[in-house]
């Protein structure tokens, strides 16, 4: 269909936002996934440092979790929030410009994080390493992001709002508080990049957890609940299975994630009390996780045979295992106790990335798959195997990665606390550092292969997005006349 008149454009979506920030998703996942295992691989290998500032482990790190919670789960999340909100408010999106802005500022904010890490700029604040001047371009593109979104919604043609609009929206709203409450700081004068945070000791710890873990409740959770509650739905062809459960489910969860902050400061300055508010609702925070994951695996009633030959559903469901695995785990780790054993060791980045590449990463590869074909005018993928044989690698990979920092962590934690006779400590450091060593090779080679699973989909995207240029095929899609459920 071509639809070129200026009044006539008013009654189509606005995709071509959302076909960058699909396509880059992938670009910047393959990058920051290559960077994860450069630094797994260093962790290994140390000479892998090369004895150069620029590419030691410690300006690589950040790199590396801002390259994959920002650029590929951020771009993924600008993606499918602005197609579902059109969707299903069955209207354009609100200021096509200022989306567009959001698309550009968005890439210009990566690429100055690019540049400005490995130069040894930060702010030492985990998640939120950015100096101020691009803190304040964050802040920017994300009021944008606001106005295009709530904006959007304002002019709905359906009056229901969406259960996966309220997830995008409190995502909106809480990364925008959390930014930029965290990151007020001095900029220091004579050095126009350098700057302090405005709060000092135990205030500043308890500030940037409440923003490091409500990072992980609305950045790496609640948003891609969004997505779960459109994408499954919609590509197992089934109603939510229970759309109550979802209401219930949306409004514990951004209630709970917003006090156990703490549990990432456990027997530190911070007052006791405080640590055991963070303990007591990161354990209440195990019934609303399950909630959703109940709901979301539920919708598959009556078509569970569609795993069997659907490689996508495949993603979409097992990220949701992944998902519950990771929200047991993460309350179990919250207890004092258990903190006191897994703090500071393997198993915490165990847990992380069972949550990052079993939930954060299925879901996201799963509602691209989904989306991709429709956004270039195909009816599917332009391989099926190659989705097939992605989700095996990368299965293969998170299972890998996972067991052996399982181990690594649980051998680390006993071997700092173990204690001879007469007090002094059983092993050394080092001794705890080579018990480590075989499973950072297999935590490697994992994260290879996870990493092999995302250029396989790099290509794939390539090859579906050719193949629909190349037949003059990108959908121009006309927003339904009768306002209907979508
Ligand atoms: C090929 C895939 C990946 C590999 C090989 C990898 C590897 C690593 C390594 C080696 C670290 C440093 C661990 C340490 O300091 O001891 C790390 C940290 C981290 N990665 Fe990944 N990663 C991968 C994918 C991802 C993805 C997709 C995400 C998020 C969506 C992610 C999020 C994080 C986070 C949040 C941390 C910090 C963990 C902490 O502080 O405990 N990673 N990763
Ligand atoms: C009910 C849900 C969850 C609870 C109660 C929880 C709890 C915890 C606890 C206790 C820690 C260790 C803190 C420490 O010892 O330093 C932790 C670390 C972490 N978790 Fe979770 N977790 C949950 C779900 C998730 C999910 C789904 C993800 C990812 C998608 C995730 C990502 C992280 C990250 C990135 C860290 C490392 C923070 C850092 O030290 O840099 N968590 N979590």
């Amino acid at each position: 269909m071509s639809v070129t008149t200026r009044d006539s454009l008013t009654g189509v979506y606005d995709d071509k936002v959302i076909r960058q920030f699909a396509v880059m998703s992938v670009v910047w996942g393959v990058v920051g996934m290559l960077v994860g295992v450069i630094i797994a691989a260093q962790l290994a290998f140390p000479e892998l440092n090369l004895g150069l500032p620029w590419t030691s482990f410690g300006r690589l790190r950040p790199l590396h979790t801002n390259a994959v919670i920002f650029a590929f789960g951020g771009c993924g999340l600008f993606a499918t929030s602005y197609y579902v909100v059109q969707r299903t408010c069955q209207t354009r999106l609100f200021a096509g410009g200022l989306a567009s802005f959001t698309f550009w500022g968005w890439q210009l904010v990566i690429l100055l994080a690019v540049i400005t890490l490995p130069l040894g700029y930060t702010q030492g604040k985990e998640y939120a390493e950015l100096e101020w001047p691009i803190d304040i371009l964050i802040a920017v593109i994300w009021v944008s992001y606001a106005i295009v979104f709530f904006g959007t919604i304002g002019q709905r043609k359906v009056r229901h709002i969406y259960v996966a609009n309220w997830f995008f929206g409190a995502f909106i709203i809480a990364v925008a508080m959390l930014h930029i409450v965290n990151s007020a700081a001095l900029p220091v004068s004579g050095e126009w990049f350098k700057s302090y945070s405005a709060y000092a000791g135990a205030q500043d710890a308890m500030v940037q957890w409440w923003y490091g873990h409500n990072a992980v409740g609305f950045f790496l959770t609640a948003a891609f609940l969004g997505m779960m509650y459109y994408f499954i739905p919609k590509q197992a062809e089934r109603p939510v299975y229970s759309y109550r459960l979802s209401i219930v489910h949306f409004w514990a969860l951004i209630f709970t994630y917003m006090w156990a902050g703490p549990h990432h400061l456990h027997y530190t300055a911070l007052p006791d009390w405080t640590q055991s508010v963070g303990m007591i609702f990161s354990l209440i925070l195990l019934a609303p996780s399950w909630g959703g994951m109940i709901n979301g695996i539920m919708t598959l009633s009556g078509a569970w045979h569609k795993l069997r030959d659907d490689p996508i559903l495949r993603f979409l469901i097992v990220s949701l295992s992944f998902y519950g695995m990771s929200t047991f785990e993460g309350p179990m780790m919250a207890i004092k106790t258990v903190n006191a054993l897994s703090h500071y060791t393997d198993w915490t980045v165990g847990h992380v990335h069972s949550g990052a590449l079993g939930w954060v990463g299925l879901v996201t590869m799963g509602s691209l798959y989904y989306l991709v074909p429709r956004l270039f005018g195909q009816k599917k993928m332009y391989s099926v195997p190659a989705i097939e044989l992605h989700f095996w690698v990368a299965t293969i990979g998170i299972v890998l990665y996972i067991a052996a920092l399982w181990i690594s962590g649980v051998t680390q934690g006993l071997m700092w606390r173990a204690l001879n006779d007469d007090g002094t400590l059983t092993y050394t450091f080092i001794q705890s550092v080579k018990a480590s060593f075989p499973f950072y090779v297999i935590r490697l080679v994992g994260g290879l292969l996870y990493l092999s699973g995302m250029c396989l989909m790099l290509w794939n995207v390539v090859m579906t997005a050719r193949q629909g240029l190349k037949a003059g095929a990108v959908p121009v899609v006309q927003i339904p006349a009768v306002a209907a459920h979508a």
